[in-house]
């Protein structure tokens, strides 16, 4: 999508820093697949790495721990609907992308599905191989290795939530498909 511009790593941690709520995806050979996470955040600086809680239940776990990789999208208050539907609905019994009509592009270092129109931006991850977290918690932990964002909404490492890109601001889930958006900027003065 033309407004895509690529984040460079050091602000990428950025993107998700302020928990919104966004699109786990995932894909093995042509197994492909999206849920909802309203629980990320970074956690190492340098490179940049995530944690993200995913059920251990999930299908997009059992395609994360089958490929080592997921894409981490960022939907804009238009993807409502749909990030709700994505996490009410299991890909072991259809395939979300198409039931959905959902566009993706492969993300360009480890081919996961990325999307672009609806969301604010997208990183690719590589799952940290952790035996005994995967085995005993529902947090993966990942490596950051390419981040983009709609330039209309975070431009030079920065949000800026206006007035005029309300579709693109990012949501946080308050439970039971209840969301709030993020809303405008408060640029805090020194005191
Ligand atoms: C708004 C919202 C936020 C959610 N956040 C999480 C989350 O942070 N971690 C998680 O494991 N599941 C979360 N879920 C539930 C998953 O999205 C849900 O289990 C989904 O159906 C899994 O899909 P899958 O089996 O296709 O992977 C959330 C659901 C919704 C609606």
């Amino acid at each position: 999508m033309k407004y895509f511009q690529p984040v460079a790593l050091e602000h990428a941690s950025r993107l998700v820093n302020h928990g919104p709520t966004v699109l786990v995806t995932s894909a093995d050979g042509p197994r492909r697949n999206a849920m909802a996470a309203a629980w990320s955040m970074p956690v190492e600086f340098t490179p940049p790495r995530i944690a993200v809680v995913i059920d251990k239940r999930t299908y997009t776990r059992q395609l994360v721990a089958a490929s080592g990789a997921f894409g981490i999208c960022i939907p804009g208050t238009s993807l409502t609907d749909l990030t709700y539907a994505l996490g009410s609905t299991s890909g072991r019994d259809t395939d979300k992308f198409e039931r959905y009509g959902i566009e993706a592009r492969p993300g360009p270092v480890l081919g996961m599905p990325l999307l672009e129109v609806g969301c604010a931006a997208w990183l690719e991850c590589r799952l940290i191989s952790e035996p005994h977290t995967e085995e005993a918690y529902d947090t993966c932990f990942a490596e950051v290795v390419a981040a983009a964002a709609d330039a209309r909404i975070f431009a030079g490492g920065r949000w800026s939530f206006r007035d005029d890109n309300a579709d693109l601001q990012t949501i946080h889930h308050l439970g039971g498909g209840n969301f709030a958006r993020s809303g405008g900027n408060l640029q805090a003065r020194p005191l």
